[in-house]
C-alpha cells in the first residue's frame, strides 16, 4: 500500500477528521486533546534495535538493518524508521561519559563515523531515524560542572543531586530542577543537537509519573529545535496519566518490555526474543489504553517479533495474533528482529497490506468479547467498514470463536472478506464465527450491505485434467473460461466460503454452443443436490446465460462441483455467483 504520509493534505486531513466523529456516533470516551505538534497522525512503523541488536549496536550493524529494510521491500510497505535505541553510549565508572555541554558522549569505538553520519546514510535510503535517550542529567557533567550551551549556567546549578533517575545502561543519572533557570535550557541544548545530527523519532526511555516534568521540558525543547522529531514515551506508563502522555507525546508504552530476556546470551539476549505470554499479556493493557489512542498518539504495546520464523518464540499462528492484535489496536508497528535474516513467511506477514491498512486506519479496536481463551476486538473505520479480530489465545485445543452483527453495532447483511488472506469470507445476515487452533486468529473485514453475491470464477477453480482456460468465445468475466474435455465425468470445482449454514443462491453462468444439452449433476459437500440439471443450448459459444438454483450451505469452506453426466459433456464454464 502507499504509506499515508505520502498522501495529499487535504486527503489526509479528511481522513484524520474521520475517526474522532466516528467515536462520538458509537458513544466512545472522547480522548483528551492529543499533542498537536503535527507528527504521528498515524502509528510509526519501522525498525528498533533493542529486542535483536540488543546492548551491542553498531554503526556497521544499524546500516545492514537499514539495507535490509530497504532490500527486503518492506520499506516500500511503509516501514521506514530505523531506531537505534540503547547502548551508544560510553560509560565510565561513574557513568556517562558526557560531551563539552554535559550531554551523553557518544562511543566512539561503535559508532566511528559518528550519529549525523549515520543519519545522512539512513536518510540517504528514504528512511528516517530514531534515537535513544532517558531523563536527567548525567553525574559526570555535575562532576565536572559542564556548562549549559549558550547560557551562564552549569550543570550544578541545575541538577537535583539528592535524586537519582532510572537508567538502564551507565546509570548516575540525576534528576533536573526545572524550576532552577538553565535546566530547561539543558534539554532544549540536547535536543538542538540531535536535531542538528537528523534525528526524526526520539525514544524517551525510564519514564514515570515522577518524570511528567521531564516529559513536559523534551517536548518543548523537541518543539523549539524547528526539526519534526515523534516523540515516544517509554515503558509501562501509568493509565492514570494517560492524558498527560495523550497532550504531550506522540505514542507510550502502555507496559513492561515484550522481550522475554530468556535467551542464551549475556542480559538473555538472543533467540528467543519474546515468549506467547510476553504477547497474550497486552491484550488487556490494548484494552485498557483504547481511549486515548488516536491520530497524534498512539499506545505503544512494544517491538513487533516477527521476521526470524519459530525461533523467535512465536509460532507461526501466534506471530499472526500478533500482528493482528497491533494492528487492531493501532500501536506502532516497530519491528524487533534480525532484519537480514528474514524467512519468506515472516516477510509476507509483515508486507501484508490489508494488515498495515487496518493499522493504519488511525482507529483503535475494542475488546467485545473477553472469554480468554477466546477475544473478540472490532472497530469501525472512517469509510463505514468494520474490522473484526477472533483470537484463540489459549495454548492447547481448538476454540469456536463468534461475534454476531449486532455486538459491533450493525444490522443486516453484511459481505465479508478475509484480510490475512485476501479472499472472500462470503456473506452473512447475523454474524460470523470461526474455529480456531491455538493461538490462532481470524482477521476480517465486514462490509454493511449484501453486496449482491460473490463471484467465484471458474478459472480460479479446480477442474478436470486436460481442461483449458480460453477466452476465444468473448464475454465472459475475468480472465477467461474453463473448457472441460467432453466427456462424462468432466468437472468444475469451487471452495466458497460460509461464516455460517445458511441457504444460499447458486448462479453458474456457461455457454453451449451446441444444439445439444449438457446436463450436470450439481453437488454440495459431496451430495448432489440437483441430478442431471438441464445446461441446454445458449445460441451460441457468446451466449452467456444463467442457470440458478438453491442449496445449503454449511459455516466454513463448501466445495461445489458441476460434473458432466453424459458424453456431451460439460458446457464451457465462466463463473460462479453465491448470494
Ligand atoms: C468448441 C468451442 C469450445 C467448446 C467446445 C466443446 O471447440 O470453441 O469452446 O468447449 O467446442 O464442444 O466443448
Ligand atoms: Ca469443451
Amino acid at each position: 500500500m502507499r504509506p499515508l504520509r505520502t498522501m495529499g493534505h487535504t486527503a489526509l486531513a479528511t481522513l484524520l477528521a474521520l475517526p474522532l466523529i466516528l467515536a462520538a456516533q458509537v458513544g466512545s470516551p472522547q480522548p483528551a486533546a492529543a499533542s498537536d505538534n503535527g507528527l504521528a497522525l498515524r502509528p510509526a512503523m519501522g525498525w528498533s534495535s533493542w529486542s535483536f541488536v540488543r546492548r551491542w549496536p553498531t554503526e556497521a550493524k544499524i546500516k545492514a538493518q537499514a539495507d535490509a529494510l530497504v532490500s527486503s521491500g518492506l520499506k516500500d510497505h511503509g516501514y521506514v524508521y530505523v531506531n537505534l535505541d540503547d547502548f551508544y553510549q560510553k560509560c565510565d565508572a561513574n557513568g556517562f561519559v558526557v560531551d563539552q555541554y554535559g550531554r551523553w558522549a557518544v562511543d566512539q569505538a561503535t559508532f566511528p563515523s559518528g550519529i549525523k553520519a549515520l543519519a545522512d546514510y539512513i536518510h540517504a535510503k528514504g528512511l528516517k531515524f530514531g534515537f535513544y535517550v532517558t531523563p536527567g542529567i548525567a553525574k559526570n557533567a555535575v562532576t565536572q560542572n559542564t556548562p549549559v550551551e549558550g547560557t551562564p549556567y552549569r550543570a550544578r546549578d541545575i541538577a537535583d543531586t539528592t535524586r537519582q533517575e532510572k537508567n538502564y545502561n551507565c546509570k548516575n543519572m540525576y534528576y533536573l530542577d526545572y524550576s532552577k533557570p538553565g535546566a530547561q535550557e539543558f534539554v532544549n541544548s540536547w535536543a538542538r543537537q540531535f536535531a542538528d545530527w537528523g534525528v526524526d523519532y526520539l525514544k524517551i526511555d525510564g519514564v514515570g509519573s515522577h518524570d511528567i516534568p521531564d516529559v513536559r521540558a523534551w517536548d518543548k525543547a523537541l518543539r523549539a529545535s524547528g526539526r519534526p522529531i515523534t516523540y515516544a514515551l517509554s515503558n509501562n506508563l501509568n493509565i492514570a496519566d494517560a492524558p498527560t502522555w495523550r497532550q504531550l507525546a506522540n505514542s507510550w508504552r502502555t507496559q513492561g518490555d515484550v522481550e522475554c530476556y530468556c535467551g542464551p546470551g549475556s542480559n538473555g539476549s538472543g533467540f528467543p526474543l519474546t515468549s506467547w505470554a510476553k504477547i497474550t499479556s497486552r491484550f488487556g493493557s490494548a484494552s485498557a489504553w483504547q481511549p486515548y489512542a488516536g491520530p497524534g498518539g498512539w499506545n505503544d504495546l512494544d517491538s513487533l517479533q516477527i521476521g526470524n520464523g519459530d525461533q523467535v518464540g512465536l509460532t507461526a499462528d501466534q506471530r499472526r495474533s500478533h500482528l493482528t492484535l497491533w494492528a487492531m489496536a493501532a500501536s506502532p508497528l516497530l519491528i524487533g528482529t534480525d532484519l537480514t535474516a528474514l524467512t519468506a513467511t515472516d516477510t509476507a506477514m509483515l508486507a501484508n497490506d490489508r494488515l498495515i491498512a487496518v493499522n493504519q486506519d488511525g482507529v483503535a479496536a475494542r475488546r467485545i468479547v473477553d472469554a480468554t481463551p477466546r477475544q473478540v476486538w472490532a472497530k469501525r473505520q472512517p469509510g463505514g467498514d468494520h474490522i473484526v479480530a477472533l483470537f484463540n489465545t489459549g495454548t492447547s485445543g481448538n476454540q469456536t470463536v463468534s461475534v454476531t452483527w449486532s455486538q459491533i453495532g450493525l444490522t443486516g447483511p453484511a459481505t465479508l472478506t478475509d484480510l490475512w488472506s485476501g479472499q472472500s469470507a462470503g456473506q452473512s445476515a447475523t454474524g460470523f464465527s470461526a474455529t480456531l487452533r491455538p493461538g490462532e486468529t481470524r482477521l476480517i473485514r465486514v462490509t454493511p450491505g449484501s453486496g449482491g453475491s460473490v463471484r467465484y470464477e471458474a478459472e480460479g477453480a479446480r477442474y478436470t485434467a486436460g481442461s483449458t482456460v480460453d477466452s476465444n468465445h468473448g464475454g465472459f468475466s475475468g480472465t477467461g473460461f474453463v473448457n472441460t474435455p467432453n466427456a462424462a465425468g468432466a468437472y468444475v470445482e469451487w471452495s466458497v466460503a460460509s461464516p455460517v449454514a445458511r441457504t444460499a443462491t447458486l448462479t453458474f453462468r456457461y455457454a453451449n454452443g451446441t444444439t445439444a444439452d449438457r446436463p450436470m449433476d450439481v453437488s454440495v459437500n459431496g451430495s448432489v443436490v440437483a441430478a442431471g440439471r438441464s445446461f441446454g443450448p445458449t445460441g451460441a459459444w457468446t451466449g452467456w446465460t444463467d442457470v440458478t438454483l438453491t442449496v445449503p450451505l454449511t459455516a466454513g469452506t463448501n466445495t461445489i462441483r458441476t460434473t458432466a453426466t453424459t458424453g456431451n459433456g460439460a458446457p464451457n464454464l465462466d463463473h460462479l455467483e453465491v448470494g
